[in-house]
C-alpha cells in the first residue's frame, strides 16, 4: 500500500473483484469523509466482527448507531475515568511485577504481557469483574477473546476466509465458533448475575443503583429500563464491543511505544521520565489544551467529493493512517521517532493530519480512557525498567490487521533502572 501510494498518487482506486476500493492518505482527502455525518457506514468487512459484536457501537449504523452513541457518550465522563484510573494503576503495578520475571533474560515478546494487562483493565471497566488475566494465563475467556480478535482480524485479509461457508469448515472457523460460545456464555452469566443483584437490592426502585459499581455493564443495565430501551442481547453486544475495541488497541499502542523507546534510549533518560510523569499528572487532572487548527469548512453532501473526484455510491473507502501520519508536509523526517513533535508547545497540525483515534462523528468514543491507560502503563514500565528493542526497523514485518502488528511480536530486553524502583 505504501508503494501504491507513492506510485498512484493522493487518491487511487483498486478493484477487488466487483468492488471498488478507494485509498486515501492525505488530510485534505479524508476531511470530507470523516467530517460527514451522512457517510458513516462501515464497510462489508466489518461483518466478520458481527457474530461477536452484534450491532454494538463499532459495527452498527444509521439510527441505531446514533441512538447508542448518544446513550453511551457519557460512559467516559471524568468522574468515571478517575475510578478507572485506580484500576489502571493497580494493573500497571501487576504488569511491572510480571515483567520483572523477564529481567536478565536475553529477550521476550512484550505483546502478550500488554494484552493481558489491558484485558484486565478493560474487563474491570466494562463488566466490573476481575478476570486476573495477567496472572491466570489459562483463563478460558481470555483465550477466547484473543482467538476472536485475531481470527476476525485475519478474515479482513484472506479472500477465502471471507466466504462464511468456507470459513465455517476450516480450523479457523471452528476455533472461532468455539471461542464465540465461551465468550457469550461468560458475558451472559455476568449479565444475569448482575441483574439478579440489582433485583435483590432494588428496595422499591429498580432504577436506583443498588451499590457503587461503575462498570459499563452497570450503566447499560441502568439505561436499559428493564429491557425496554436495551435488551440483554444489546447489552452483551456493547460489552463485547468495548472489550474488543478497548484491549487490543491499547495493548498494541503500549507495545509499539515500548518498542520505539527501546530503539531510542535517549527518551528513557530519568529527567525525561520525570517530565513524562509530571505531564501525565497534569493531563489526568484535565489541565490540557487541545491544540489543533481547522483545515477548512464543511462537507456534508450525499454525493461526496474528494480531491475534486465524485466518489461513486457504494465504494469502500480506506483511510491509510500509516501514510497519513507520515506526511512530510507536517512531520519532518516522518520515519524518525520524535515524540517532541507532540509536546504542548510544539507545532500545530491541521485537524485531520494526525488521527490515531479517527475523527468526526465515528471517532473513538474511548480515546480519553485509552490515552490514560497507555500513559499509565508506559510510565510504570519505563520508571522501573530500562528497555531495549532487539529488532531494527527494517527487520519488522508489518501485518495490517485492524491494528498494526509485527509478524513476530515485539522483542524487548529489560533491565532494572539503576536509580531503583520508582513507582
Ligand atoms: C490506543 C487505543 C485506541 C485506539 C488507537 C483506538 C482507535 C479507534 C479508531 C481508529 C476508531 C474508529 C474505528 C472505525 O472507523 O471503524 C475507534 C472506534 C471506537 N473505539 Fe477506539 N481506540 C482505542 C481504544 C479504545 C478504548 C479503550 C475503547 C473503550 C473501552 C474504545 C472504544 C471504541 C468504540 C466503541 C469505537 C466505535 C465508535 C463509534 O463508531 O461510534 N477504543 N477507536
Amino acid at each position: 500500500m505504501i508503494t501504491w501510494g507513492r506510485e498512484l498518487g493522493d487518491i487511487y482506486l483498486i478493484w477487488v473483484g466487483m468492488r471498488p476500493f478507494i485509498f486515501l492518505y492525505k488530510a485534505e482527502a479524508i476531511q470530507p469523509l470523516l467530517s460527514s455525518s451522512v457517510h458513516i457506514d462501515k464497510s462489508l468487512e466489518y461483518e466478520y466482527l458481527r457474530p461477536w459484536l452484534g450491532s454494538g457501537l463499532v459495527t452498527s449504523t444509521g439510527e441505531k448507531w446514533h441512538f447508542r452513541r448518544k446513550l453511551l457518550t457519557p460512559t467516559f465522563h471524568s468522574g468515571l475515568l478517575e475510578i478507572y484510573l485506580k484500576t489502571t494503576i493497580r494493573e500497571a503495578q501487576i504488569l511491572v511485577s510480571c515483567l520483572s520475571k523477564e529481567v536478565g533474560k536475553p529477550e521476550f515478546d512484550i505483546v502478550p504481557y500488554a494484552k493481558r494487562a489491558t484485558l484486565d483493565i478493560i474487563c474491570d471497566s466494562s463488566m466490573g469483574c476481575n478476570i486476573n488475566a495477567q496472572k491466570n494465563f489459562e483463563n478460558e475467556y481470555v483465550s477466547a477473546v484473543n482467538t476472536l480478535a485475531s481470527i476476525s482480524q485475519r478474515r479482513f485479509l484472506d479472500v477465502w476466509m471471507s466466504f462464511d461457508l468456507i470459513f465455517k469448515l476450516t480450523t479457523w472457523g471452528k476455533r472461532h465458533d468455539h471461542a464465540l460460545g465461551v465468550t457469550h456464555e461468560f458475558i451472559n452469566k455476568i449479565i444475569a448475575e448482575r441483574k439478579a443483584e440489582w433485583k435483590a437490592k432494588k428496595s422499591g426502585n429498580f432504577y436506583e443503583r443498588p451499590q457503587k459499581r461503575q462498570a459499563l455493564l452497570d450503566l447499560l443495565l441502568e439505561l436499559s429500563k428493564d429491557g425496554k430501551v436495551l435488551t440483554d442481547d444489546d447489552i452483551r453486544d456493547e460489552v463485547n464491543t468495548f472489550m474488543f475495541a478497548g484491549h487490543d488497541t491499547t495493548a498494541t499502542s503500549v507495545s509499539w511505544i515500548l518498542y520505539a523507546l527501546g530503539r531510542h534510549p535517549q527518551y528513557q533518560q530519568i529527567n525525561l521520565v520525570r517530565r513524562m510523569h509530571k505531564r501525565i499528572l497534569e493531563t489526568l487532572s484535565g489541565n490540557t489544551a487541545h491544540r489543533q487548527t481547522d483545515l477548512s469548512s464543511y462537507y456534508n453532501f450525499i454525493n461526496i467529493f474528494i480531491l475534486g473526484h465524485k466518489i461513486p455510491i457504494g465504494s469502500t473507502v480506506l483511510v491509510n493512517s500509516f501514510l497519513l501520519h507520515r506526511d512530510a508536509r507536517y512531520f519532518s523526517e516522518p520515519d524518525s521517532y520524535r515524540p517532541e513533535r507532540f509536546l504542548p508547545d510544539g507545532p500545530r497540525y491541521p485537524s485531520y493530519a494526525f488521527i490515531p483515534f479517527s475523527a468526526g462523528s465515528r471517532n473513538c468514543i474511548g480515546w480519553k480512557y485509552a490515552t490514560m491507560i497507555v500513559k499509565v502503563l508506559i510510565l510504570h514500565v519505563v520508571k522501573n525498567f530500562q528497555v531495549e528493542s532487539l529488532d531494527t526497523e527494517d527487520q519488522l514485518r508489518f501485518i495490517s490487521e485492524l491494528v498494526l502488528h509485527n509478524a513476530d511480536g515485539l522483542r524487548l530486553k529489560i533491565s532494572p533502572r539503576k536509580q531503583g524502583i520508582l513507582v
